[in-house]
Parts: C-alpha cells; structure tokens; sequence
C-alpha cells in the first residue's frame, strides 16, 4: 500500500502499482484519509494515489485503510507535485482531487501554494482528455488565487460548483463548517495541453574511487553543497566503531523532494577507497544525490586523497 522507491519508475505505468487497470485518480493532501475511504468505497474500480508530505498522516491514514479493508489505495509520502510530474504517466490522469490544501495566507508564502500556474501546466500533460482537478476549501483567497492561475493557461475550462457533500465530511471541513465558513468549489477540466513535462531524469546510482587513509574527522563541518535545482547538505561525519569506514549523513532538497541519505565511505576490495550512497532510506538515484556524492568526493580529495575514479 505504501509505496517504496523500488515500486517506482520515472513514469510507472499505474497497471504496475495496481495490478490492474482502471481510471486512475489522485488525491493530494489526504490528511487522516477519510475522503480516500469513502472514494475508494463508492468507486471500486478506481485505482486511487494518494499523496500526503506528512508522515503522521501517512501513519494515520494507512491504518485507516488497513482497518477498512481498502485495497485499490497507494499511498505515497511525498509531494503532490513531485508524484504528478515524475510517477504519473502523460495523459493518464482521469482525476485529482485537493481538498483544503494549506493556505500559504501570507503573499511571501504564496510560492509553496500547490495550484500555480506552473502545477496547472504540468497537470494539463497529464490529466486524460476531459481528466478534471476537483478542488474545494474554505479559503476564498487561495480559491480566487487557484482560478486566476489556471485560467492564466487557457488550458482549462473552470466551473465554480457547490461542494460536492463527501468534500463536505473531511476532517478539515467538518472544523470550518463547525465556524460556519463558507466553503469553495471549482471543476478544472483540462480543454488543453502544455507542452511536455518530461519526469526528472534517475541517473545510475554512481559512485568514486579514492585512494589514501580516511581523515580524521576533527576538521569536519557541515558542508553546504548548491547546485542548478537545489541544495546537498552533508550535515555530520561518523567513524563506525571498529570498522574503517566513514558515514556522512545528508540531505538533499530539489525543491518538491527532500531525501535524507547515508553516503559511505569505505575501503573496497582493490585496496582503495568507495565513495557511494547506503541504500539505508530507499533513496531515489536523483541528481541530487549523485551531487551529494560530489560533494563528499570533493571533501574527502581537499583532506589529502587522491580521487582515482569519478562513477557520477
Ligand atoms: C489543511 S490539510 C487538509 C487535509 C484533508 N484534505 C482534509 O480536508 O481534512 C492539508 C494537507 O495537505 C498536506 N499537504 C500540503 N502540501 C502538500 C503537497 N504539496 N503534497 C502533498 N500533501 C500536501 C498537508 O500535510 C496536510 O495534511
């Protein structure tokens, strides 16, 4: 039910992820799952994603579905953005569902909202012809927001709607209901297409080959490491106890994904030295992470060894 990197390809065919096939459809946001539920229920031969940032969430909403005896739910933990653009094959998308996403209220936050124009771009190359995003919240700013930038495309013909009453039962619209809030709905079926998005391209798992004896890790401090679409911070070093080997705990930001990695640093069997990524936290090959091994690499030569082979 949870997906795992090893489930994924960049796109999946969603056959593969199911077992079969059927309209498949996402749900950004999903909070504690209950909308899921009942989707899933009225509409069983639906192949439902649904994607959530928040692991607490996660946690809560795959129990739910546990519980519940939902089986045509995948969950992935992660951005919405990230799984329409890099999981969701071009023009298989049937629906997608936002129900009360965060508002970003303050205008030097609108950046984190979900529904810019570019996510509509994106969204048109992959919503099937007459494929519709289904959005309802209680925030007539982010509402009037969303409108503007999708009907900025002129990919989408736009309906304000009431709400449909199962967006009337999540958890977050029970609260603004109970505060009398009004609340927004609106249909954004795609008319049109931007141009191709193609997903992020994997790059192979790469790695280095180093000769000379690890440092002392007393000179270690964060390294901070940028490049052309985001940020590699190798935060800490540690020795492992009774082994000659280095571990350089990191993180990758590439803006809507964000992996915490192991990179190693141990001796190989041709006496020198491997520079790679532990599979410990099943991380996606991005090109984030092949630059956070640049950047350990990069480290280890300005401690004195000598880089023998660059694999990235
Ligand atoms: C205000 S809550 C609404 C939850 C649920 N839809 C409801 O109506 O009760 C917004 C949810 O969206 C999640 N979220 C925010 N941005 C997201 C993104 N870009 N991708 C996936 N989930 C996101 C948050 O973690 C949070 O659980």
């Amino acid at each position: 039910m949870l997906l795992t990197s090893a489930d994924l390809r960049f796109p999946t065919p969603p056959e593969q992820l199911f077992g079969r096939k059927g309209p498949l459809v996402v749900e950004v946001g999903f909070g504690d799952g209950r909308f899921t539920a009942g989707l899933a229920r009225r509409h069983p031969d639906w192949n439902i994603i649904g994607v959530e940032v928040s692991a607490a969430s996660v946690k809560r909403a795959r129990s739910r579905f546990l519980r519940e005896g939902i089986t045509n739910v995948r969950i992935y933990k992660g951005n919405g953005s990230f799984l329409v653009r890099n999981i969701v094959p071009a023009g298989r998308l049937h629906r997608v569902y936002v129900n009360f996403p965060d508002p970003w209220p303050r205008k030097k936050h609108h950046a984190n909202r979900l529904l810019r124009r570019p996510f509509f771009a994106l969204l048109s190359t992959r919503l099937e012809p007459d494929g519709a995003l289904w959005l309802t919240t209680d925030h007539e700013a982010y509402f009037r927001f969303a409108l503007e930038e999708a009907r900025s495309t002129g990919l989408y013909r736009i309906e304000q709607k009431p709400p449909p009453p199962p967006t009337l039962q999540t958890k977050y619209a029970q609260k603004w209901l109970a505060q009398d809030k009004p609340i927004y709905h609106a249909v954004f079926t795609r008319l049109a297409e931007a141009a191709p998005h193609p997903p992020d391209p994997l790059v192979p798992m790469h790695h280095a080959r180093l000769s000379g004896p690890l440092p002392a890790l007393d000179a270690f401090t964060k390294l901070v490491h940028r490049f052309d679409g985001g940020t590699a911070v190798v935060l800490e070093a540690f020795r492992r106890v009774g082994r000659d080997e280095v571990v350089f705990v990191t993180q990758v930001d590439e803006g809507d994904l964000i992996q915490d990695l192991l990179i190693e640093a141990r001796p190989d069997a041709d006496g020198g030295l491997f520079v790679g990524v532990k599979r410990f936290g099943d991380p996606l090959p991005t090109r984030g992470v092949r630059e956070a091994v640049h950047c350990v690499t990069e480290w280890l030569a300005a401690q004195g060894l000598t880089v023998v082979d660059r694999r990235y």
